[in-house]
């Protein structure tokens, strides 16, 4: 593989102050793009944008709000003169079962999860259309792809969602020169996972054919690829990186 992007290159990730999200911010600034991080934790983007240096920067804003979103997509695009690729990594983990669920929980997993993807995505393909390329990445999990080992029905509605909307945009943004493409990670240290107990973990990784969660590091090098412009043949493809816990069908 040669140099990741011919052309110098803008990403936005969304939730990428930590976690995953973040893990993907540092991966594609030492790949060699300028990376702006939207989140709602200023605090935490504050420090990432330090941490990587003059090619990071961040905009604070609530990923569950329309209106949020156009701004701070809009700011982003500013602030480095263009938006090349959109890591879709926003996401809320929850565990309630349908029997105990209420209609305002279902309607924040679906905002943060799936809306905020879909409303990214409108707000940041203009920026990609007028430079001829472009590149989405959705963070799914492998619970949209088999249900979920532990998590709640609105959660894994919400992921399975993300990979119809990949599909679904990846056929409509084809002729754009844009791909949209998602990526499924399974048991991930992150914030996110530390809900579990260690019992629970250890559950976990015995199930794991690899013998471990996987580190955020896993996803993003991951979401680097197919950011690339060595990923240009692949559209509306979702890649498992889950230490072979699910296999696919
Ligand atoms: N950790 C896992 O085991 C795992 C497994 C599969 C998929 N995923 C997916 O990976 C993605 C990242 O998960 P993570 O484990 O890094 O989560 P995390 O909780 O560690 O980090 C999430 C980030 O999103 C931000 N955020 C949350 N709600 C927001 C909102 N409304 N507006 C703006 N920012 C908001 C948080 O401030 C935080 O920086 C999610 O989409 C998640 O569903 C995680």
């Amino acid at each position: 593989m040669g140099s990741t992007w011919d052309t110098p290159r803008t990403a936005v990730v969304t939730g990428g102050a930590r976690g995953i999200g973040r893990a993907i911010a540092v991966a594609l600034a030492q790949a060699g793009a300028s990376v702006v991080v939207i989140d709602r934790d200023e605090g935490a983007c504050v420090e990432l944008a330090r941490e990587i240096g003059p090619t990071a920067g961040f905009c604070a804003a609530d990923m569950a709000s329309v209106p949020d979103i156009e701004r701070a997509i809009d700011a982003a695009a500013a602030m480095f003169g263009s938006l090349d690729i959109l890591v879709n990594n926003v996401g809320i983990l929850s565990t309630t079962a349908l029997a105990d669920l209420s209609e305002q929980e279902w309607d924040l997993v679906m905002s943060v999860n799936l809306k905020s993807a879909a409303f990214a995505t409108k707000y940041a393909v203009p920026f990609m259309e007028r430079r001829g390329w472009g590149r989405v990445v959705n963070v799914a999990s492998m619970a949209g792809r088999m249900g979920g080992v532990s998590t709640g029905c609105a959660y894994s509605a919400s992921k399975a969602a993300i990979l119809g909307l990949t599909k679904c945009l990846a056929l409509r943004l084809a002729s754009a020169n844009i791909t949209v493409n998602a990526v499924a990670p399974g048991p991930t240290n992150t914030d996110m996972f530390a809900g579990f107990t260690p019992e629970q973990i250890r559950n976990f990784e015995r199930t794991i054919p690899l013998g471990r969660i996987g580190r955020p590091e896993n996803i993003a090098d991951t979401v680097v690829f197919l950011a690339s412009d060595s990923a240009s043949f692949m559209t509306g493809a979702t890649i498992d990186v889950n230490g072979g816990l699910y296999t696919g069908s």
